[in-house]
């Protein structure tokens, strides 16, 4: 396992188009998935940097970290500000999102080797949408908001899923997810079944590696092909509400934090 220290980060002022082509800081519903919730570029980062963050050769998951509590600074492991993406990341979401002080934020970085012919990511293949069903069929807290970077094999980006789309598809997808005895790839293999029908554009939107992406928890996407072998990283931010208090087990992920998880206990 690599051992690294972690960068306080704090948002710098910065002047942002406000973000309308997605819904930003609004209540989950299945509703929201009629709606357009269409992906845009923020930000440009070096792919290089990015791929080679934590060395050239390795294959490396960082799945789920906690960089930032509610009321805590952002506290990123030191590995990750060489890509130059943290604080544009901070300073975009500062500048656009009223819930930039009082939401979870977990950083997902993976690095592999891709051979010709393989789908971008090792277990996410399909089209989907970051956020649960099952949430937005709750309808509790807001909707989660992502920004999202590769160093090759872009993600294909949807705006949204067409008006032909039935939500009440969305209940067995739901039912699914909370059996505990449903097997991950038969939850993506559903998914990609109700979507894939109906999203637009129908082949998607194909952003160059180094575009920072913003999207929506529930903005339809579906990973790319890889058109070589070679070295492949993504890496994504995800900012979510969070229910009562932030489990232990996350927390202790990151050292940085454990100061601010007693606050908000
Ligand atoms: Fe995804």
């Amino acid at each position: 396992m690599l051992q690294f220290s972690h960068v306080q980060i704090t948002p710098r002022p910065i002047v942002a188009d406000p973000v309308t082509s997605f819904d930003l800081d609004v209540s989950r519903s299945p509703e929201l998935l009629l709606r357009e919730q269409r992906a845009f570029v923020c930000g440009h980062f070096n792919p290089l940097a990015l791929r080679d963050a934590v060395g050239s050769e390795v294959h490396f998951l960082l799945e789920d970290y906690p960089i930032k509590l509610p009321g805590s600074p952002v506290y990123m492991p030191d590995w990750m500000m060489q890509t130059g993406i943290p604080q544009q990341v901070v300073d975009h979401r500062f500048a656009t999102s009223r819930a930039y002080d009082d939401q979870l934020w977990v950083l997902y970085y993976e690095r592999h080797y891709r051979q010709l012919g393989d789908p971008a990511r090792q277990d996410v293949w399909g089209c989907h949408i970051d956020e649960y069903e099952e949430a937005l069929l709750a309808r509790q807290g807001r909707i989660s908001t992502a920004y999202l970077g590769v160093s090759s094999i872009p993600t294909h980006m949807y705006d949204g899923l067409g008006v032909s789309f039935n939500l009440s598809s969305l209940v067995h997808l739901s039912h699914l997810q909370s059996d505990d005895e449903a097997e991950y790839d038969e939850i993506q293999e559903l998914a990609d079944k109700l979507y894939s029908p109906h999203v637009y554009p129908p082949e998607g939107r194909c952003y160059p590696a180094g575009s920072l992406l913003c999207m929506s928890g529930v903005t339809p996407h579906k990973v790319g092909t890889a058109c070589e072998a070679g070295w492949r990283a993504m890496c994504s931010f995800y900012m979510r509400d969070v229910h009562r208090s932030v489990p232990d087990s996350l927390i202790r992920r990151n050292p940085a934090l454990h100061v601010w998880a007693q606050k908000f206990a």
